[in-house]
């Protein structure tokens, strides 16, 4: 197996002295068991082919590789990122002079990959899972995900810094305060879990030349809490103990993600005043002591989830050195969700669409004068570009995909006797439910609605319309019994109020979505 960091990498410590392009580069399975295969030769063809062909480059540019005698071994090969890129939605060149090149070459390991992977033996074993990063069960994840703002890049951007900064020599974590720790906070199916593990992902890629290794860690806080009730903090000091034990290997980054912290670091306050068990009570100080000892552990990344921040306790809070706020999904972010999974379906034959439809709707706004730009606009769209959660190898570019959201505003403006303005329009309606409802409803549409019958993209959209307005209207209902649950709750012994206050989901009520 070649190894995964590039020996020719910039050493982390020394100060850049020009501006960095990130490039990655992924190897196939095959690359990763062919012992003549050498990162190093890799990143030397690469490099000579960039300086030869290329002048000024493109930030997620993907760049072929077929014909180089590495090609064969080389799935994707991307520019991801430019140091002194400062906006997010970057689509400026860059020129290539005066510019260092970092190479990430790296292999997705599998679960039959042995590489330390191997989980601990005895009862910590059930308290989290491990796996070796970057993992091919997690590919895909970070390109899936779709924001208004850009959180998941500020966010690599901030940890990637965290973790290079906590490897300097004079870096003293007492002296600045600092826990390698971050809160990912938010409605229910917003993309917290999801986001967590992209970010795993991506910085077990990018820091690569730092880590030749890296390993993930999810903790399940529930099945500490339950399985062992009653002694929950000595399991939660225990587990510390194992992160500790795992990030002596310097060369190894560890991301532990702890998913619904508040079972783990729940407020003591909340809990002595209801007379709840001192269990979560001790469990929350073990947290707090275990991240206390974690700061001397440059190499360990904690990324923690919670829909409940108003139960987090106020130190654990304060302790997240990055705290994001994870919004549901806007309008916009409605159509692009939507958008990716109706392109999936049409990709699998499961529903039509026939871009006919798009440009007799386009032909006829322009029957006066008959002019062609926008149809033929269509069409290029259409074949230059693919869906990015797909991977280039799986790029489509015969079939007929959705556009963009841009597009249809700027091609459809208005105009609601077309397919693709009623799509905005639906997508417009269903703003405000969660990132997981918008995945699921449309191929739930399909199968609800039109069972065993050719589906076309307008019995689709008409079939999802329902879809949405029935997953508001359960939503409202649920709301309704919420509240009226917390009002019975009102009238019953404190003892019992503490399961009922768990369930505390309206203070997401506040939260607006602009389309
Ligand atoms: N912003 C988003 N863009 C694309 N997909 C999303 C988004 N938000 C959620 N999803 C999808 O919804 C599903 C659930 O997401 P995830 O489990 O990460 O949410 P969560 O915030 O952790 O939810 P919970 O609070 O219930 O644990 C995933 O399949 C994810 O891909
Ligand atoms: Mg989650």
């Amino acid at each position: 197996m070649p190894p995964r960091n590039d020996s020719h990498a910039r050493n982390p410590m020394q100060a850049p002295t020009k501006p960095i392009l990130f490039v990655e580069v992924q190897l196939t399975d095959k690359a990763a068991t062919d012992p003549l295969v050498r990162s190093e030769a890799i990143r030397r063809e690469i490099s000579k082919y960039i300086a030869d062909n290329f002048v000024q480059v493109q930030i997620n540019q993907h760049l072929s590789t077929s014909f180089l005698m590495c090609g064969k071994y080389i799935r994707n090969c991307q520019i991801v990122d430019h140091s002194e890129s400062i906006s997010y939605a970057d689509d400026g060149f860059y020129p290539l002079v005066d510019t260092d090149l970092q190479f990430s070459i790296y292999h997705l390991f599998n679960d039959e990959d042995e590489l330390f992977a191997s989980q601990p033996e005895g009862e910590e074993s059930t308290s989290f899972k491990a796996m070796p990063l970057p993992h091919k069960a997690l590919d895909g994840l970070w390109e899936s995900l779709i924001f208004e703002e850009p959180i998941p890049e500020s966010a690599l951007r901030v940890i990637m810094s965290m973790l290079t900064i906590s490897q300097q020599p004079l870096f003293d974590p007492t002296v600045l305060n600092w826990h390698n720790l971050a809160l990912l906070y938010g409605p229910p199916g917003s993309g917290k879990t999801t986001l967590a593990k992209a970010l795993a992902q991506r910085l077990s890629i990018r820091l690569s030349h730092i880590y030749p290794m890296a390993k993930l860690l999810e903790i399940n806080s529930s099945t500490i809490l339950s399985k062992w009730f009653g002694e929950s903090s000595k399991q939660v000091g225990k587990l510390f103990k194992t992160i500790t034990a795992i990030s002596t290997d310097k060369s190894l980054l560890t991301v532990v993600i702890i998913d619904e912290v508040e079972t783990l670091a729940s407020s003591r306050e909340k809990a002595s005043q209801s007379d709840e068990c001192g269990d979560a009570i001790r469990s929350t100080n073990e947290l707090l002591q275990g991240l206390d000892r974690l700061c001397r552990c440059p190499n360990v990344m904690l990324i923690c989830t919670s829909n409940l921040i108003n139960s987090l306790d106020d130190a654990f809070v304060d302790r997240c050195t990055i705290q994001k706020f994870v919004a549901t999904p806007n309008a916009k972010c409605s159509f692009e969700i939507f958008r990716s999974v109706i392109n999936k379906l049409i990709d699998m034959n499961s529903v039509f669409f026939d871009s006919s439809d798009l440009e007799q709707d386009l032909m006829m706004e322009n029957s006066d004068g008959c002019n062609y730009s926008q149809t033929s606009s269509l069409r290029s769209w259409n074949m230059e570009s693919y869906d990015g959660a797909l991977g280039p190898e799986n790029a489509s570019y015969s079939s007929t995909r959705l556009p963009s959201f841009e597009w249809v505003e700027r091609n459809f403006a208005n105009r609601d006797d077309t397919l693709l303005w009623e799509f905005r329009t639906l997508a417009i309606n269903a703003a405000g439910l969660s990132g997981r409802a918008l995945r699921r409803l449309p191929t739930l549409a399909r199968f609800e609605y039109k069972p065993d019958k050719p589906c076309s993209l307008r019995d689709l959209l008409h079939a999802l319309s329902k879809g949405i307005a029935e997953k508001h209207k359960n939503n409202n209902q649920d709301q309704h019994s919420t509240r009226t649950i917390k009002q019975k709750a009102k009238t019953i012994p404190k003892q019992e109020e503490t399961s009922v206050d768990e369930f505390d989901e309206t203070i997401w009520d506040d939260i607006s979505v602009s389309p």
